[in-house]
């Protein structure tokens, strides 16, 4: 009888691992922690709210006395930690706000952790969700390792490999029982509409202009992210303590031919002369320290796990365009308000 609390349960990928949990592990008591940002919504969790071995608790990870006493009452054997900021661009114009939730956010949780469990670790255990951009920029060729050197380049980057030292240090400093798990781009339903997928679905549902920043030769490497989810999984159970574990879709993309697949797919489902939303495609100022490439080497994950990617990003794109034409009412809930304002500050677009 596990219980486990997930941080961040509400967001992107935190909602897609809770349900995975809540459904795989009817035994487990899942506490979903999460302090509602713009980016959490208990709208994507719908499904499993109801469920017996479910609940939900609003905090702020950056309030100490909160969350040692969430710790000290309810108790729990796992924490699987995604709560952060996690936007590049609000990163450039206001890295503190990353600074507290994603570094002091996870030590108060490392604080917590440590105090309830005291020295008896047995069957305990910090997953820490972390991310592919720790380890910097690739050139042309090549792929991050779990060796390869921490390199951030953003704001947000720096925030989060902070964290991931913090994390390595509580291990080597208190014995704290950790792992790791570095993830490149994720993209799925549910996904906020400020990161590239939603974003370019969302405006050409809208007939808007697409932000290209630069020359759009920036790579990134997508993964679905309920296959992301089931990593977390298999590595909260079974990965080796104390270790980091990469987790990518092997599936490497050039913002401008991804723009160019989605444009082409939402013209059929939208039933529009072929080229339409390609027409849409607008070239944009670049982001400061903007990442060239980034490409996940997994074969650890596959080697001692047995993960791969279930996915194609054929399958996962057509789930993801059919989920954001499903639920344009979820997508008008989370693009009105403080999204506009953003929209605005962010692209100087009409
Ligand atoms: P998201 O922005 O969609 O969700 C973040 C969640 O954290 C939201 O529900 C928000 O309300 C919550 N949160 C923010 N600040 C909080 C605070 N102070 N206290 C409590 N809750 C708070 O993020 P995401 O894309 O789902 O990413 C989740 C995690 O995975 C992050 O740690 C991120 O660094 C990591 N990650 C993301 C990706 C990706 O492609 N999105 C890839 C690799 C790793
Ligand atoms: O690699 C993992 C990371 O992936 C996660 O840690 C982050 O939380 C997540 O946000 C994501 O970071 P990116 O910066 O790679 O994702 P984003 O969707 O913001 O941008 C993807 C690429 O598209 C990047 O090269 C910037 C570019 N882009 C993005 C936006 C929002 C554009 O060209 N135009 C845009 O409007």
């Amino acid at each position: 009888m596990k219980k486990i609390i997930i941080t961040g349960g509400a967001g992107f990928i935190g909602s897609h691992v809770v349900r995975r949990f809540v459904k795989q592990y009817p035994e487990y008591t899942i506490l979903n922690l999460d302090a509602l940002t713009y980016a959490g919504n208990l709208e994507n969790l719908k499904d499993v709210e109801t469920s017996p071995n479910y609940q939900f608790i609003k905090a702020d990870i950056t309030d100490e006395q909160h969350i040692n006493r969430i710790f000290s009452d309810f108790r729990p054997d796992g924490i699987i930690h995604l709560a952060a900021e996690s936007h590049v661009d609000r990163s450039i114009t206001s890295p503190l706000d990353f600074v507290k939730t994603n570094v002091v956010g996870t030590v108060n949780l490392l604080n917590a952790a440590k105090n309830i469990w005291k020295e008896d670790f047995k069957g305990k255990r910090f997953h820490h969700v972390s991310t592919d951009e720790v380890y910097g920029a690739l050139g042309k060729t090549g792929f991050f390792t779990e060796d390869t050197r921490y390199d951030p380049h953003s704001p947000y980057s720096a925030s989060k490999a902070s964290s991931d030292h913090f994390v390595r240090a509580y291990a080597d400093t208190y014995d704290l029982p950790i792992v790791i798990t570095n993830c490149s781009n994720n993209y799925g339903p549910n996904h906020f509409p400020e990161k590239l997928i939603p974003l370019m679905i969302h405006n050409i549902i809208h007939h808007k202009p697409l932000p290209v920043y630069g020359d759009g030769n920036y790579t990134r490497d997508w993964l679905y992210v309920v296959d992301h989810a089931v990593a977390i999984d298999l590595v909260f159970h079974h990965g080796k303590n104390k270790e980091n574990y990469n987790i990518g879709g092997f599936n490497e993309w050039k913002n401008i031919d991804l723009v160019h697949v989605l444009c082409n797919l939402m013209d059929k489902k939208l039933e529009r002369p072929e080229g339409e939303s390609a027409k849409l495609i607008t070239f944009v100022k670049d982001r400061p320290g903007h990442d060239l490439r980034y490409a996940i080497d997994a074969t650890k994950i596959n080697k001692e796990l047995g993960w791969k990617p279930s996915v194609t990003f054929e399958e996962g794109l057509a789930k993801t365009i059919d989920w954001y034409m499903e639920n344009q009412e979820w997508l008008n809930h989370v693009t009105s308000g403080a999204y506009q304002k953003y929209y605005e500050e962010q692209y100087d677009l009409k």
